[in-house]
């Protein structure tokens, strides 16, 4: 029986300011505290670091994984959850190009994601390198990437302690 383990991912998008990665190291930390068996850590899909590579091979250098699973705490799907993560995580995905609305529409945070999107149709095996001298990863076990938080009750009652605390 294997005894290889599944690492977790909080994948966040990414800021210059630190507000974000408050948040996500706080949910990291949490899971941690809750599931102390379970390899956790946070990253971020572009602008700040950890990113993607840095943090699979921070999990995969210290445990022995045969899966990763790769929450994006994002509230709904976008391209970046459905085209560009997917492409730095090395993964298939079912993006449809012809789903962007809008006619053109570019994503710009000011910088060239510069995205080498890499994808391999063979097998489990994850291995991705950006243009320039970024870090890459390579990963023989499975990777999956869940759905953002979507649609739920407990997210609508935050919403709504947000305008009660200003009614
Ligand atoms: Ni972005």
């Amino acid at each position: 029986m294997s005894d290889k383990k599944t690492g977790i991912l909080l994948l966040s998008h990414g800021s210059r300011l630190d507000d974000g990665e408050e948040v996500i190291k706080a949910y990291k930390e949490m899971y941690a505290e809750e599931f102390p068996d379970i390899p956790v850590e946070y990253g971020f899909m572009e602008i700040r670091k950890p990113g993607i590579p840095e943090t699979i091979n921070k999990l995969t250098s210290e445990n022995d994984l045969d899966k990763i699973i790769v929450v994006p705490v994002f509230v709904a799907h976008g391209l970046h959850t459905k085209r560009d993560i997917p492409g730095l995580l090395g993964i298939e995905s079912d993006f449809d190009p012809e789903s962007i609305s809008g006619g053109h529409h570019h994503h710009h945070h000011g910088h060239d994601h510069g995205h080498d999107h890499d994808h391999h149709g063979h097998g489990h095996h994850h291995h991705h390198h950006h243009d320039h001298d970024e870090e890459s990863f390579e990963f023989d076990g499975e990777i999956v990437l869940t759905d953002p938080l979507g649609i739920d009750p407990r997210l609508y009652d935050i919403i709504k302690d947000r305008v009660s605390e200003h009614l």
